[in-house]
């Protein structure tokens, strides 16, 4: 059940850490809920000239959230979670960008002439993809395993060896700067779909697929991020002031 009211100076994170539904109510608004998570509702909505009573509105409008939105309960051991990323969220990212790095070449060559601007989305998502696969292979080699050994530091078990870092504070950064990165090139790909992934009205089966998944990847790619900053690298790093 929910049970912190809503209120417009709640942290856009937490509010989708507690309810997971809330996630599509920050996309409707244009609300990041990810890089930007640690803002209020109330300044977010500020910054993009929102009534905040709308969007408090909205979720009410979602009413109490049952078990299955909520986190669930075995991410909150940071191991399981890292576990939970990789398994989903790398995952998808792995075998999404080559499709659709496959489906916007198909584009460019079938409609470039009459849209013009298929080749700077079939670039912008290149640079995205390849920048997504370096960085989901720092998180898994570096920055994850540091984390799971917090995790059995926490529990009292057996450590796994020296760790690389001292402390993950540094990496975390690192990694949070990547993820604005990654926004950012999200939000041009966004404006050079026309605002929301629409295809035109001549677009083929392709396009229409090939947009459908971009908007797909998005809000994974926004859910990916809001789990990484606003709970497992917080998670991480309230974990470690606590072990001293
Ligand atoms: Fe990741
Ligand atoms: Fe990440």
């Amino acid at each position: 059940m929910q049970t912190t009211p809503q209120t417009a100076d709640r942290l856009l994170g937490d509010i989708v850490t507690e309810d997971l539904r809330a996630a599509a109510v920050m996309e409707h608004f244009g609300l990041d809920y990810c890089c930007g998570g640690q803002r209020s509702l109330g300044a977010a909505c500020q910054a993009r000239s929102i009534d905040p009573g709308t969007v408090l509105s909205a979720l009410e409008a979602l009413g109490p959230a049952p078990d299955s939105d909520q986190l669930p309960s075995e991410w909150r051991e940071l191991d399981a979670l890292t576990r939970h990323i990789v398994d989903t969220h790398h995952r998808y990212v792995r075998t999404s960008v080559p499709a659709i790095n496959a489906s916007l070449d198909k584009l460019v060559g079938a409609h470039a002439a009459r849209h013009p601007e298929l080749a700077q989305i079939r670039g912008t998502f290149f640079v995205l993809g390849d920048e997504l696969l370096a960085h989901m292979m720092k998180e898994e080699t570096m920055l994850f395993p540091a984390i799971d050994e917090i995790a059995r530091r926490l529990r009292g078990e057996p450590s796994n060896g020296p760790g690389m870092f001292a402390t993950v504070l540094h990496p975390v950064r690192v990694m949070e700067d990547d993820h604005q990165e990654a926004g950012q090139l999200l939000a041009q790909l966004r404006t050079l779909t026309g605002g929301n992934y629409d295809p035109p009205a001549d677009g083929c089966g392709t396009y229409r697929a090939c947009f459908a998944e971009l908007r797909r990847f998005e809000s994974d790619l926004h859910r990916h991020i809001h789990l990484e900053n606003n709970v497992l690298f917080k998670g991480a790093l309230d974990a470690e002031r606590l072990l001293g």
